[in-house]
């Protein structure tokens, strides 16, 4: 059992005590390399841009009395988007070699450094194959989102990470591009050569190209820290938690199985670009079959290095043709009607039980940082199938994790939540 996982459980009583926001110290939400970096345009590179930009790109904007905030193809926990983009370029057709930042406000990137001839991000993995094509870091700037949510907050960190690598596996699906995942890597070298300090979490790579037998090592670089969040209060036991969470072991290897997607490529391009959390269901019923899409998509393999097995219980409410209950990967574990119990459960937030089903993702693994991260992954395919299905979907972090542990009858952890429906 993961100990960081139980110290951050909502109970009733930890929700009524509540922290209160200090307005006064609020985060920035992107992060800027000053202009020393050479700004770099991808106008000339509609692959990669449009890789990037269905990653984790601005897809909307929404306008309040004291200004505006902007959204995302990925979703996040509180729209706080403590992840960050880091892009490696080698042998790209439309990209000259270097390592750059990812600006999703200006879809621009920023050359942050030019490895010599046989160095490069390859350097930090475990085996040190040259890629041909992109090497992605994935990170987490925390105190975005431990602003908001204290110490729960490396969960959101996690889940968040494990999104945006599910919307780079539908990306590369649009783009004609390979991706897999990497969780294994050395995270203090790469956190000491960007400057990261402990501030920003190296969670996982995505690696979308061609793996060649060259070794490649670490690059000679020392970049020096910038501030990705303005403000920012540390949180030791985050820290910790982290550390802990990102020593693998022992890990399976997942099995690439091709795209998970097989729609058009128009159709799920689409669908990201108007992918948004619902916020309100009709309470109106979807049929067996999208609801059987949706579900499959879950149970799709995933292209991860250190692969934990996840759990699908799923409370049915409103599913033409399957009973209502609460069951376990297409088994029925009791019949009944639990929306009002599921609504509780997810701290009394309609959404858990106003939709057709909502499921809980449960697992345990001392890997807790690629459990996680794959929970985050799954979310995003269950956002992304019920969007190509015509269905709405939000993801709930927000549960008491021990009544609905006892309510699925399972002693592992409850993960995360997702409510799908019309
Ligand atoms: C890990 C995670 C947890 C979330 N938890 C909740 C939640 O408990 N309740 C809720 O209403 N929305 C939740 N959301 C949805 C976010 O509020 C939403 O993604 C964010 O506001 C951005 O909006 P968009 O998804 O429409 O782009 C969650 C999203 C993520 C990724």
């Amino acid at each position: 059992m993961n100990d960081y996982h139980l110290q951050t459980i909502h109970t009733r009583e930890s929700v009524r005590s509540g922290r209160s926001l200090d307005w006064q110290h609020q985060p920035e939400v992107f992060k800027c390399y000053p202009p020393k970096y050479d700004d770099v345009s991808l106008a000339g590179c509609l692959q990669i841009r449009d890789f990037l930009y269905l990653s984790c790109g601005i897809t909307a904007a929404k306008v309040y009395p004291g200004g505006r905030y902007f959204l995302r193809a990925n979703p996040s926990a509180g729209a706080l988007y403590p992840c960050e983009l880091y892009v490696q370029s080698r042998n790209e057709p439309e990209l000259a070699d270097g390592i750059y930042h990812f600006e999703p406000l200006t879809q621009r990137l920023r050359l942050l450094h030019v490895p010599e001839p046989g160095e490069g991000l390859e350097g930090y993995l475990r085996q040190q194959d040259m890629v041909d094509g992109l090497v992605v870091l994935v990170t987490a700037i925390y105190y975005r989102s431990s602003w908001k949510y204290g110490q729960r907050a490396l969960r959101y960190c996690l889940l968040d990470g494990g999104h945006i690598l599910g919307a780079m596996e539908a990306a590369a699906c649009c783009t004609d591009r390979s991706c897999s995942w990497v969780t294994r890597f050395d995270r203090q070298g790469l956190q000491r050569d960007f400057g990261f300090s402990t501030r920003e979490l190296p969670l996982a790579m995505g690696i979308s190209g061609r793996r060649c037998s060259d070794q490649i090592r670490r690059p000679r670089m020392e970049l020096e820290y910038v501030d990705g969040s303005g403000f920012f209060c540390r949180d030791s036991v985050i820290e910790q938690a982290f550390t802990r969470a990102s020593s693998l072991s022992d890990c399976r290897r997942g099995q690439y199985a091709g795209r998970p997607y097989s729609v058009t490529k128009t159709e799920l391009k689409s669908t990201i670009l108007r992918r948004r959390s619902i916020r309100e269901f009709s309470g109106r019923p979807v049929s067996l079959a999208r609801y059987r899409a949706v579900r499959d998509m879950i149970g799709r393999k995933v292209a991860i290095d250190c692969d934990e097995d996840i759990q699908v219980f799923s409370v049915v409410h409103r599913v033409v043709g399957l009973e209502s209950g609460l069951y376990v990967d297409d088994r029925c574990l009791r019949k009944g009607n639990f929306a009002a119990r599921a609504e509780y459960l997810c701290l009394e937030q309609p959404l858990g039980g106003d939709g057709a089903a909502t499921f809980f993702l449960v697992g345990d693994s001392e890997n807790y940082l690629a459990l996680m991260l794959k929970a985050g992954l799954l979310g995003q395919r269950i956002y992304l199938a019920s969007g190509l299905q015509g269905l709405g979907c939000s993801g709930i972090g927000a549960f008491y994790d021990l009544e609905v542990a006892n309510f699925l009858e399972t002693g592992n952890l409850i993960l995360y939540a997702l409510a799908i429906g019309i």
